[in-house]
């Protein structure tokens, strides 16, 4: 069997404490399945490694992780430490632009177990399953360019300029991702994010390419929204959605309100995608490293855990996504106060949540 080497990367604050249980169930994973899988950890890009050596990460972190067959990461920042857009930039940042992980995926479930912020028209509570999007967000281009600059600064006549920039191939690349993802799914509807109304240059051209590539795809519904009104149907009617495409800044803004529809940030997963496989994919939790509650052992382990499932989904293995995300229902749905952590209400610890994914999938 093939063995895939995963560059572990557990970060700072409930990183460290969250990777543990995403490896416990990895490992548990792969030996019901007999996947190979080999974790090298590195205790680069982090605070700790950047008190120690004033720098985020060793000059040659490119050959050390760049040949791993997926990178699985926990959280980077400590504030108070290091200054958030020095230890952003100078590690996670560098590995989606460097890697070219041009995709952002996100998918918004409503899991058993959890209660939606967002209620029905009618008051009633939203049911697990009602809400299952995947959030799909152009992650190397767009607006977050670094064209533009400065001029006559501090004076009266002080100009500032940042351009967006949409390529044809960055642009088509992750619409096709995007449509893959709904042709795959039972529903097959995807949804563009616009403004086409305002950003009257780049969003027309947007919407173009998303016309053509949907000739493609007859058998995926499309649709489209500005982003204005799209946010207010996340929270309206978030039943409605299946797949939704935006760009870099709209595809940000829409994949933290999915998952914060859905209930708690520490269940949420995410992965950053090169589908070319020339590098290295990431797969993280949306949340940071929460230094509230980090060292009392307490955090939600759900987030490192689903995105592990997706990496051994990227790595070929569904079947073992699939047993993994039934593990996460199962210990959801128990509702048992001591298999939750404080988050979902409950007085579990990260390693009993771990812990009983591990026996729901054994199972
Ligand atoms: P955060 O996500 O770390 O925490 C926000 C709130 O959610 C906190 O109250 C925290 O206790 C709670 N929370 C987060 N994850 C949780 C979990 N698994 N279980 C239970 N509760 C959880 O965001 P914050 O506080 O804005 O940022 C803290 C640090 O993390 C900063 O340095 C920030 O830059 C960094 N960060 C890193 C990210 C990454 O590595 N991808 C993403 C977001 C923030
Ligand atoms: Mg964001």
């Amino acid at each position: 069997k093939p063995l895939h080497r995963i560059a572990v990367i557990a970060g700072d604050g409930i990183g460290q404490e969250v990777m543990p249980e995403g490896i416990r169930v990895m490992e548990a994973a792969a030996s019901k399945f007999d996947i190979g899988l080999q974790f090298d950890r590195f205790d680069f890009a982090s605070c700790a490694y950047y008190e120690q050596h004033g720098k985020m990460l060793p000059d040659d972190w490119k050959s050390r992780i760049g040949s791993h067959d997926a990178i699985y990461f926990g959280a980077v920042g400590w504030p108070e430490k290091v200054p958030d857009h020095i230890s952003l930039w100078g590690s996670l940042l560098l590995f989606r632009r460097e890697f070219d992980q041009y995709v952002n995926v996100r998918p918004a479930k409503l899991m058993p177990g959890v209660t939606a912020p967002v209620v029905r028209r009618d008051g009633s509570p939203r049911q697990p399953g009602e809400i299952d999007m995947v959030i799909v967000r152009e992650n190397t281009e767009g607006e977050y360019s670094s064209i533009g600059g400065r001029m006559f600064p501090g004076t009266e006549r002080e100009i500032v300029v940042q351009e967006t920039v949409m390529s044809r191939i960055g642009v088509d690349r992750v619409l096709r991702y995007a449509f893959e993802v709904a042709r795959s799914r039972p529903k097959k509807h995807l949804t563009s994010a616009t403004k086409s109304n305002g950003i009257a240059i780049t969003m027309p051209y947007w919407d173009e390419r998303v016309a053509e590539m949907a000739k493609s795809y007859p058998d995926v519904t499309v649709d489209k929204f500005h982003i204005d009104i799209l946010t207010a149907h996340f929270v309206q009617r978030p039943d409605f959605f299946d797949v939704v495409v935006g760009s870099n800044l709209f595809g940000d803004i829409l994949s933290d309100l999915g998952p914060a529809c859905t209930g708690t940030i520490g269940i949420a997963p995410s992965a950053n995608l090169n589908p070319d496989r020339s590098h290295p994919s990431l797969f993280e939790p949306v949340h940071g490293s929460a230094p509230d509650i980090a060292g009392k052992g307490i955090a939600n382990p759900i987030g490192q855990i689903w995105c592990g499932a997706m990496m051994l989904d990227h790595l070929g293995y569904r079947e073992a996504h699939d047993a993994v995300m039934l593990a996460i229902e199962a210990v959801l749905r128990s509702g048992s106060a001591e298999v939750r952590t404080p988050d979902l209400g409950g007085k579990g610890t990260t390693r009993e949540v771990g812990l009983a994914i591990c026996q729901a999938l054994q199972r």
